[in-house]
């Protein structure tokens, strides 16, 4: 499914309906998509609720990075109590990635066939994890003091990427907005530059980003400008130096195709 700056192309989805897809499910990560960081516009959930309901299949809401908005307000319109929203959440990103432990709301219908589904594959999650977690909800203000801080800390260092990046290769590399989440996604602005060989010299001179293309599961060639850049998990100063790495980089005869 097609994918821009407002998330999902609903009207590509429309258009496979109106060819005959009838699916039963339809996955969408609403807020700060993974690898784009788009986030689904008001219209485009509208839409995509109204086709739920029209063509009778289920919205699956991946909500990981939802708790980590720093800017702006999420848009509405998900199809709501409707009875054909799931939404799937998870402490991979606000606790700890590898923890395997995260929530879904459901519709009621539904709850039946997904626990069966989901005692038939592993029965439950590790009860150590479990119990941890639970300790901690059940401390008033823990996990909302842990995302505060968290939204500040990923406000900060996004931003300071991108002005490092701004500052030293404004013509050659552009960020996307980052209005949330864990990463920023970019375009190469120079045609020679292979980013393959780009993310080989940066391993030389220390740094790394995923390239866009290993995003492209029909393998059609799609986001070979682009990079992702994670930055959650460095501090502003090793994110300057991140930036002044891959600016280098981008500058080396070797990075070209
Ligand atoms: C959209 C999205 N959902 C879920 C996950 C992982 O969650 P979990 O480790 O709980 O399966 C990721 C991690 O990369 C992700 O990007």
């Amino acid at each position: 499914m097609r994918v821009d700056e407002e998330g999902l192309d609903t009207d590509h989805l429309a258009s496979l309906l109106e060819e005959g897809a009838r699916p039963k499910v339809v996955y969408v990560i609403p807020d700060f998509q993974n690898p784009t960081g788009a986030t689904l516009s008001a219209a485009r959930r509208a839409h995509l609720a109204a086709l739920s309901e029209r063509y009778g299949f289920v919205v699956l809401a991946d909500d990981a990075y939802r708790p980590l908005r720093f800017e702006g307000e999420e848009p509405g319109g998900l199809p709501g109590d409707g009875g054909n929203l799931v939404r799937v959440s998870t402490f991979a990103k606000t606790l700890g990635p590898g923890l395997r432990l995260g929530w879904a709301v459901l519709p009621e219908w539904l709850v039946p066939a997904v626990v069966r589904i989901r005692q038939n594959q592993d029965q439950h999650s590790s009860l150590l994890t479990q119990r941890a977690v639970a300790e901690l909800l059940g401390r008033p203000g823990a996990y909302d003091g842990i995302l505060d801080r968290a939204r500040s800390i990923y406000r900060a260092r996004s931003t300071a990427l991108r002005r490092a990046l701004e500052g030293l290769a404004p013509d050659r590399i552009r960020l996307e907005p980052v209005r949330g989440g864990i990463f920023a996604w970019a375009r190469i602005l120079d045609d020679e530059v292979d980013v393959v060989r780009l993310r080989r010299v940066a391993n030389e001179l220390g740094t790394d980003f995923s390239v866009g293309t290993y995003f492209d599961p029909s393998g059609s060639g799609a986001f070979a400008d682009r990079v992702r850049l994670g930055f959650s998990g460095h501090d502003e100063a090793r994110l300057r130096d991140a930036a002044t790495r891959l600016s280098q980089a981008l500058g080396d005869p070797r990075s070209r195709g």
